[in-house]
């Protein structure tokens, strides 16, 4: 079981997963054993102060042997041994979770819509599936981020905010049910959006006064809706602060600082980091690291620095799902983060000096010492159809 400490709590017989938070430049190894007091005294001198410890590869220190935990559940175990999922294989069951999360929320948004009671069970249950998915491999439901289908922006914004949070959750040692409240809480998220009028939701310009005063209602609409259903509070506090802001600027409530849960603090990231990135009917999105230096320059007064530079290190440089401009001119698609950061795996997909598609090629850039990335590329510019590209993958997959 993955579990957040701080240095202070740090053992000797502990395994570090993963260093969270550090003071200073030191570059320090994020994994190991901590054999000796020595070791946890010196992570702590090198300016450690938080990180994640492996409850399941803790070891007796006078032996080094492992020593199982006995309080991690037996089945929680197996999944973390389970061996990772290739990403063709996994693609194809994230596309039909795909579908069935648009699906899910289309029900929602009608119910919502109609004032109807829902299931909640329903959205609960694939939120669920959704973070198994994630375990399994997380770069299959990361990809999928990237469809867009034109009008459908309200569906697929929730479903990705799900995605992203259930890859931060995990990326921060978090339970997996924290995981997976974390994951549903995006999913519902936004739910009142229905409830404002079409001409302002999809307005290509700037809101007037007026109606920017109708958009920032959605949240209290969701949450009006949300109370009468059985939806767990905690779940429900989270959701409320979406738009809340650390310097009491955000809304409903304008709830500051320390009030604002972390929870919130992470929702409020990862929905803004997708409606940036997001293709709109009028707009194409931007690129990932335009909108990691808009999530930067937010913060720490409106955002959470830590938990931004958290997020952008739990999304990489060029994030999965991503599209890069390589040295050979070809295009590809970022499918997996290696230990260089700016040297992906990628999909090489498209000639651009020839301007047509080839044949899906898989290059890991870490050890391919001719060809790297030139820049981040958005699809747009090069007048190219993800979707269509998609498609081909899952199938050829
Ligand atoms: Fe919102």
């Amino acid at each position: 079981m993955l579990k957040k400490i701080t240095i202070k709590d740090l053992k000797p017989g502990m395994f570090v997963h993963q260093i969270l938070e550090q003071k200073g430049q030191l570059s320090v190894k994020s994994q190991g054993r901590v054999t000796s007091q020595a070791i946890a005294d010196a992570l702590k001198k090198k300016g450690v102060l938080t990180l994640v410890v492996d409850t399941d590869k803790a070891f007796s220190v006078s032996s080094g042997e492992p020593e199982p935990n006995k309080e991690a559940p037996v089945s929680k175990k197996v999944a973390e041994k389970a061996p990772k999922a290739s990403l063709e294989s996994e693609l194809t069951r994230a596309t039909k979770l795909h579908v069935q999360g648009k699906r899910i929320q289309k029900q929602l948004l009608s119910s919502v819509k109609k004032a109807q009671p829902f299931d909640s069970s329903i959205p609960k249950e694939f939120s669920a599936k959704l973070v198994s998915s994630v375990d399994r491999n997380p770069d299959a439901l990361l990809c999928l981020t990237k469809i867009r289908e034109k009008d459908d922006y309200l569906l697929e914004h929730s479903l990705n905010v799900a995605i992203l949070l259930a890859n931060f959750g995990r990326h921060l040692g978090m339970s997996e049910s924290e995981v997976q409240d974390l994951s549903y809480s995006g999913f519902l998220h936004d739910l009142g959006k229905i409830q404002i009028p079409d001409e302002i939701l999809h307005k290509p310009d700037r809101l007037t006064d007026d109606e920017m005063d109708i958009m920032k209602g959605h949240v209290k609409h969701g949450i009006d809706y949300l109370n009468e259903t059985d939806l767990d509070k905690t779940l429900i506090r989270t959701i409320s602060e979406h738009h809340e802001r650390l310097d009491g600027l955000g809304y409903p409530m304008g709830t500051k600082g320390e009030n604002i849960s972390r929870e919130g603090r992470m929702l409020a990231i990862a929905d803004m980091y997708d409606a940036l990135t997001a293709d709109r009917v009028y707009k194409s999105g931007m690129s990932s690291q335009k909108a990691f230096s808009i999530l930067l320059s937010d913060a720490p007064s409106r955002l959470d620095l830590p938990l931004v530079q958290q997020f952008i290190k739990c999304m990489g440089i060029y994030p999965v799902g991503s599209l890069v401009l390589l040295s050979n001119e070809r295009l590809a698609m970022v499918i997996e983060q290696t230990d260089s950061p700016l040297a992906p795996k990628v999909k090489v997909f498209y000639s651009v000096r020839n301007a047509h598609f080839l044949e899906p090629k898989d290059i890991d850039l870490a050890s391919e010492k001719n060809v790297k990335v030139s820049k981040a590329a958005i699809a747009s510019d090069y007048k190219i159809d993800v979707n269509a590209f998609f498609e081909r993958l899952v199938s050829i997959g």
